[in-house]
């Protein structure tokens, strides 16, 4: 399968600040891939580019297929984007939420379209309250909904799952997985380490402007020798706590 996102030489710069200094990634269709990096890293920035929100300083980025600077029209029909703010409407309900983006998209029965992601995500019951009387799990699955109608080809999910708490970011997850077991690619940003190891297929990390490592979960445990809270976890044998007092008194 081809590449649903191709990213070169990616710059980006606010005034003399230089955020992106030269990104390289890919990510195949109908695949799962996580960008890693701490706050400021440049994630948001990267989304925004490949999104077609925000124009980069140089280098190029292929979304399914068209160039974000030159066709950023066509990369618009073939993406959603659910930001790292909510981006629901308070004053509509739910429902109304889903029907005008369905109208937006000027799809056919919108309000069948926004019945089917109700009942999809859950959200039937809470169809007809406003949002603001949602739980935070439920404004994200909302959300979620929202970029969804229309069945785009690639979905951009920035920090999905923040501030939520454990129950509902699993079934974010959920949603994730049969998302991309249904084709569709998703661009996942996220702080949470442990997000990255449940749902990606590639995981990228981002540090200081460039993409420092790259690959799969596997692929990057082979880059680290064996992590010391695999050892902390592991129960000690009554032998290995022998020799660690033994050890402890020579020591002394
Ligand atoms: N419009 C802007 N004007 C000036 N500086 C900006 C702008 N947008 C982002 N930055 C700066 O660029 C850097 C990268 O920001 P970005 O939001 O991409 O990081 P991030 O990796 O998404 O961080 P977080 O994990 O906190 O969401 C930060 O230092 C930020 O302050
Ligand atoms: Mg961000």
């Amino acid at each position: 399968m081809g590449a649903a996102i191709e990213v070169k030489g990616l710059r980006k710069s606010f005034k003399d600040k230089e955020v992106l200094k030269g990104v390289d990634l890919e990510v195949k269709q109908g695949e799962i891939f996580a960008l890693l990096g701490s706050n400021g890293a440049g994630k948001t920035t990267i989304v925004k580019v490949l999104t077609t929100l925000l124009a980069q300083d140089g280098g190029t980025a292929i979304v399914d297929g068209y160039d974000v600077a030159s066709k950023s029209d066509r990369v618009r029909h073939s993406i959603s984007l659910t930001g790292q703010f909510a981006a629901v409407d308070e004053i509509l309900t739910g429902r109304e939420n889903l029907i005008m983006i369905a109208k937006l998209r000027h799809l056919d029965h919108p309000r069948q379209v926004a019945d089917n992601m109700l009942q999809r995500f859950g959200l039937t019951e809470a169809a007809d309250r406003k949002p603001s009387t949602y739980s935070g799990g439920m404004r994200r699955r909302l959300d979620i909904a929202l970029s969804l109608v229309g069945n785009p080809r690639i979905i951009f999910l920035d920090e999905p799952t923040t501030g939520l708490d454990p129950e509902a970011r699993i079934e974010v997850w959920k949603i994730v997985r049969e998302l991309a077991d249904g084709g569709t690619t998703i661009f996942l940003t996220t702080q949470y380490l442990e997000e990255a190891e449940q749902l990606a297929d590639q995981i990228a990390i981002l540090h200081e402007g460039r993409i420092i490592a790259g690959g799969t979960l596997e692929e990057l445990k082979k880059l680290f020798p064996p992590a010391k809270a695999e050892y902390v976890e592991k129960q000690p044998t009554l032998e290995e706590i022998f020799l660690a007092i033994i050890g402890k008194r020579e020591a002394n």
